[in-house]
């Protein structure tokens, strides 16, 4: 039997036969838990397994129809907008969404369209926005800045500086700038922007200019790390100048994808014409969002993990995590071949290079290698104005234990002779065998750099940039 690829088959087959050839093509899949290159959530308990199979089949849109599985989503908005330190965390403004890049569309679109209603209600033109953020966002951020024309500014990475600071940001704003991105932390490298610094630049911009410039933080990742690992650290609604705030529940909130949260400070800062009622038991409940429908079996599994772990669960499970990862990251610096930029002491994220000086191998060489023995360890360039530098990039998830971790360095020691052995690098970013979700390029314009995209070619200005 030919398995049909192209075109409906004329007649269907036997449930088994469909479920083992579908089954068998899968298995030549990477094997997700040895995935070191994705954010995404690879396990989960099995009781929250049994009820997102068992919620799979509502609509989260049906709010009156499926009220329960409606309250839980408020539940969580609502643990999720205290966590944050929200202004109104009994009554939050924030919705569940299919991700971060959903959740970050929403979040800019609120910016934006605040700005919009600020510019009118002034008499003057609203034509030219702009968004202010480092380059190594992710690409949601472009993707927002090219869908709803909004042009934007692109602070390029120079020296050891990897990410957004202060003096850059500032430089960038001016009156059509609609707010600026902070990311905690860095796609790139796992590490924090400095979002309390930032705040307090831009407050001093306002006292010397009048501009009162709002501040998303992309919390995709850190917004569940830092209330657990760095409770001291200043970067939430704790800010009055945090507008809104974003995170991935399928990231380190543990559930499998795809869940993400967007929570506003208040609801002030988020436009009433953006809202939209939907029924919910007789009364009507405001959604916002880009999509319809959804399954609730991810808003579920994410209730089941906020009340199975509890404050103290998560702040155990990120704990190890950032264990394993600032372990992992010293031990493969003492390997010594290897300079890290980043420790795993913020994200549970690190990203280190093969220095100058090694001229046999390249990252390239030893993602391939490590490829070998099944480890998925992304390698890619960055962006402006540091495309000289290419790193590999280790994620350490829940389940990625310290068992796990000794055997990632054993093969990694082992490729090491090999690879020293090379008269030259054998891998370079175009040859690369591992293009971590290398598709994100985008239509019509050269693709922004990104670790999702493993050959990142230099910033090309936006249609909205050459104005
Ligand atoms: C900082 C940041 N923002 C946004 C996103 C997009 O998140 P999602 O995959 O949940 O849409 C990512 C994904 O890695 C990210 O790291």
């Amino acid at each position: 039997m030919t398995v049909p690829r192209n075109a409906f088959p004329a007649t269907g087959i036997d449930p088994d036969i469909a479920y083992q050839i579908v089954h068998d093509e899968l298995m030549l899949d990477g094997n997700a838990r040895l995935n070191l290159a994705t954010f995404v959530t690879t396990w989960m308990e099995p009781q929250a397994t049994t009820l997102m199979t068992e919620s799979f089949d509502k609509n989260l849109i049906d709010k009156d129809e499926y009220p329960r599985t409606a309250d839980l989503e408020q539940r969580c908005i609502r643990m999720l907008a205290r966590l944050w330190h929200a202004v109104e965390a009994d009554d939050p403004i924030g919705c569940s969404t299919t991700g971060s890049s959903e959740a970050c569309m929403l979040g800019g679109l609120a910016l934006k369209r605040r700005w919009q209603h600020a510019r009118r209600a002034a008499g003057k033109p609203t034509d030219r926005p702009n968004i202010v953020m480092g380059i190594n966002v992710q690409i949601c951020w472009e993707k927002f800045a090219n869908y709803w024309d909004v042009e934007p500014r692109l602070v390029p990475m120079e020296g050891n500086r990897f990410h957004l600071s202060p003096r850059e940001a500032v430089a960038q704003c001016d009156e059509n700038t609609i707010g600026v991105v902070t990311v905690l932390g860095s796609t790139f490298d796992g590490s924090y922007e400095p979002v309390a610094e930032i705040c307090a630049a831009l407050d001093d911009l306002e006292y010397r200019s009048g501009l009162d410039i709002p501040v998303h933080v992309d919390g995709a990742s850190g917004a569940l790390i830092a209330p657990f690992c760095d409770p001291d650290l200043a970067w939430d609604f704790q800010l009055p100048r945090v507008a809104s705030i974003n995170a991935s529940g399928h990231k380190y909130g543990l559930v499998y994808p795809g869940v993400g949260w967007v929570v506003w400070r208040e609801p002030t800062a988020l436009p009433e014409d953006l809202v939209y009622r939907v029924n919910y038991l007789g009364g009507n409940m405001p959604t916002f969002g880009l999509n319809f429908s959804r399954p609730g079996s991810q808003v579920v599994a994410q209730y089941y993990n906020f009340i199975r772990l509890g404050l103290e669960g998560y702040q155990r499970v990120q704990q190890y995590s950032r264990e394993v990862a600032t372990s992992l990251a010293a031990r493969i610096a003492e390997l010594g071949p290897f300079q890290l930029l980043t420790d795993g002491t913020q994200l549970p994220v690190f990203a280190f290079t093969v220095p100058e000086e090694i001229t046999a191998f390249s990252v390239f060489d030893v993602s391939a290698a490590l490829r070998e023995s099944g480890w998925l360890v992304p390698a890619y360039t960055f962006p402006n104005n540091r495309t000289d530098l290419a790193v590999l990039r280790i994620v350490v998830r829940n389940g990625f234990t310290h068992d796990l971790a000794d055997l990632l360095l054993d093969d990694l020691r082992r490729s090491l002779p090999r690879l020293e052995r090379q008269s030259m690098p054998l891998q370079g970013a175009e040859t690369s065998s591992f293009a971590h979700g290398a598709g994100s390029a985008k239509a019509g314009r050269r693709t922004a750099p990104s670790p999702e995209t493993a050959t990142p070619p230099e910033k090309v200005p936006s249609p909205q940039t050459q104005r």
